[in-house]
């Protein structure tokens, strides 16, 4: 008999630290997905782009730096991790560094536009991996990456909420600044578009808001 299950396009967003990354990394493990944290692609080109010296106002040498960084993907487990010219991104995309500019490079259209065709393409890797679909996790998959995703969901959470998880973490993160930039750039801003699921894990448990999740995708068709 042929194989009816289907392969499920799960798209996650949410400002930072609203509980992608742990949920996201939650449905990967429960329903065998390809987990990938397009937050760490823009990390890494942050990184790399700081490296060589690059400010976020100088977006000619930006443009003129990206068609040097020859990305790859190479599957870790569940996760799918960028490559850029053999060097697979570390710790060191976490930096309060890359925090402070990170969102400034990801506001440039030449970075979306660079990193847009590299994101759609992990579908195609989670296939050829076998796994059962993708859940991907950043702020404009849903709206820009994968419009038709399977099921799009949109993650929110108090200020403070959100301030605790990061603290606990041990990071120096701007949060706040973060947002602002990024719910109001013009490329690709933050929204939780039109049609998603949104999810206010404020008062929820990781469980309680994977529980939920969990439902949906079932629902879809796949087994735990
Ligand atoms: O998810 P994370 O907080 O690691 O993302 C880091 C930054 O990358 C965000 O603040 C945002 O500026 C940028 N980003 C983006 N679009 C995505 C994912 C991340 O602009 N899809």
């Amino acid at each position: 008999m042929a194989d009816t299950t289907p392969f499920l396009v799960i798209a996650i967003d949410g400002g930072a630290a609203s509980g992608k990354s742990s949920t996201s990394r939650a449905l990967s493990a429960r329903f065998n997905l390809m987990h990938v944290d397009t937050g760490s692609f823009y990390r890494a080109i942050t990184f790399k782009l700081l490296e060589a010296g690059l400010a976020p106002t100088d977006e000619a040498g930006v443009q003129a730096a990206l068609p040097r960084l020859a990305l790859g993907t190479r599957v870790d487990g569940r996760t799918a991790k960028m490559e850029i010219a053999g060097w697979t991104p570390g710790e060191e995309i976490r930096s309060a560094q890359v925090n402070e500019n990170v969102s400034r490079f990801a506001a440039i259209p030449a970075v979306r536009k660079f990193l847009l065709e590299y994101q759609r393409g992990q579908a195609a890797v989670a296939r050829a991996h076998r796994f059962a679909g993708l859940v991907m996790e950043g702020r404009d998959i849903g709206s820009v990456i994968f419009p038709d995703a399977d099921l799009r969901f949109f993650l929110e959470a108090s200020p403070e909420a959100r301030a605790g998880r990061r603290a606990a973490e041990g990071q120096v993160d701007q949060i706040h600044e973060r947002d602002k930039l990024d719910s109001t750039r013009k490329t690709a801003p933050l929204v939780c578009p039109a049609g998603a699921i949104a999810i206010d894990s404020t008062h929820l448990s990781l469980e309680q808001v994977v529980g939920k999740a969990s439902e949906l995708i079932r629902a879809k068709g796949l087994r735990d």
